[in-house]
């Protein structure tokens, strides 16, 4: 039987013992409470509360906005309704980086507030006194590498990143020192396959892939996008599981006709 099903719960634990028996990490984002439990009772193994919830809930154009005290409202959503997957919250812009004891607070009550069972934060050496800061309180961390959207002003595009030898090494470095400071797991976002394949090679902790291939140990996508919600999105790692945005557009505008002939509601609908 698989590790995912004999666990009650998946834990970080869980997710190790799955990289090291090759069982892949199916990982996807989630922002309130109907979707979530959902998600959950589909089999998911984490569901990361991402600050993409920036984007596909609150409409702006990049993550930077989101606020701390807007992702703990979507985490508590979430974790109300979660029986069994393990709920990762992304830390937002400005909350973790350049002050390791300002990135403890917000760790600590997103912790505190929410619920959740571990933060996600991106960037290598450059956020480690967070990093260690946050493991030193107990709070498990989940790092972020590669395209990371939170410095979309200093990268200028959201292209594939890590395509030179320079920014490879650099990659390839802070995966092994977020492994060695004790984050459980890793995401790399939009770099090339055979370099993502070789970073999950090199380090124990599970690799969570999005825009990243198939040699990494588990994959991630934002639900929105999958489901066919967003419908103007459309990169080439994106598979669409659904097209939701027609089938939601075909279900209001029949109620719109409904309503207006007068059809709904009839003698059955009302008391
Ligand atoms: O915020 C988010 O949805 C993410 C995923 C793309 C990994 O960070």
């Amino acid at each position: 039987m698989s590790i995912h099903k004999t666990a009650r719960k998946i834990t970080t634990h869980v997710l190790q013992a799955m990289k090291a028996k090759n069982e892949k990490i199916a990982m996807l984002t989630a922002y309130d409470f109907s979707m979530a439990k959902l998600v959950d009772q589909a089999g998911i193994d984490v569901i990361l509360v991402g600050d993409s919830a920036a984007n596909v809930m609150a409409g702006y154009d990049t993550t930077l906005p989101l606020t701390l005290d807007e992702i703990i409202y979507h985490a508590k959503s979430v974790v109300r309704a979660v029986e069994k997957a393990l709920v990762v919250v992304d830390l937002p812009f400005g909350t973790y980086q350049g002050n390791s004891k300002h990135a403890l607070d917000s760790a600590i009550r997103i912790m505190k507030e929410t619920g959740a069972h571990a933060v996600k934060l991106e960037g290598g050496k450059e956020v480690k006194e967070s990093v260690i800061r946050i493991l030193s309180a107990g709070i498990p961390v989940m790092g972020h590498l590669g395209l990371m959207p939170q410095s979309i002003h200093k990268f200028g595009t959201y292209v594939v990143r890590a395509k030179d030898e320079e920014e490879a090494n650099q990659l390839k470095e802070d995966a092994k020192l977020l492994e060695e400071l004790g984050c459980f797991a890793l995401v790399l976002e939009k770099i090339p396959a055979r370099l993502a394949e070789e970073v999950s090679q090199s380090i124990k902790i599970p690799v969570i892939g999005i825009g990243a291939g198939s040699g990494v140990d588990g994959q991630v996508l934002v639900i929105h996008d999958m489901l066919g919600l967003t419908q103007e999105f459309s990169p080439r790692f994106l598979r669409r599981y659904h097209d939701l945005a027609s089938e939601i557009k075909g279900a209001v505008s029949a109620y719109v006709k409904d309503v207006r002939s007068h059809d709904f509601p009839n003698e059955k609908e009302q008391y």
